[in-house]
């Protein structure tokens, strides 16, 4: 029988409860999800990839989800990684009509690229204004952002930007 694998891409700079939220709802839809960390090489992130990827270990492993994995790509189509992980389909969130808007030229593309099809979840209504850059800026100017990301990563937002 085939593994049904999906793939939930992003920056995850840092990860918030909200990718949480949609990468645990993947994870009950399918076999293996592949959490894939974007490197993106001309943009400086306040987390390194490896720093991102870790985070999102460790929540996944506390939240016991066991058929979840994290990947670091950079320089390359996501519809590639697809091929080579056989990977079937691209889950996203959706918080409103911008993500709409941002994701659906990408979901056509992908599918015109090699027919990989994206599915879209609607995100939970609690973390409709939960961003990883708004989380940052933020936390940046010693704003409370717990509640919108784990305590973990709430500690490395208070650690890495020198604010409580
Ligand atoms: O967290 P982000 O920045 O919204 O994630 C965007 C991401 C990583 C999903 C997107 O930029 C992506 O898929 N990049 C890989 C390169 C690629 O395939 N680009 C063409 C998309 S149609």
């Amino acid at each position: 029988m085939t593994t049904r694998r999906c793939v939930c891409p992003g920056s995850y700079d840092p990860v918030t409860l909200g990718h949480l939220d949609v990468i645990g709802r993947a994870a009950a839809l399918y076999d293996e999800v592949v959490v894939a960390v974007l490197h993106n090489v001309s943009k400086q992130g306040l987390f390194t990839p490896e720093e991102r990827r870790a985070m999102i270990d460790a929540e996944v492993r506390d939240a016991g989800l066991g058929n979840v994995r994290t990947v670091e790509f950079t320089g390359r189509l996501l519809v590639d990684l697809c091929a080579e992980m056989e990977i079937q389909v691209i889950v996203k969130g959706l918080r409103g009509e911008t993500d709409y808007s941002y994701e659906l030229p990408m979901a056509v593309m992908n599918r015109h690229l090699t027919g990989v099809e994206t599915l879209f979840l609607p995100g939970d209504p609690a973390y409709t204004q939960v961003s990883s850059s708004l989380m940052k800026e933020v936390a940046r100017f010693g704003g409370d952002v717990s509640g919108l990301v784990s305590d973990r990563v709430h500690a490395a937002l208070v650690e890495r930007l020198g604010r409580r």
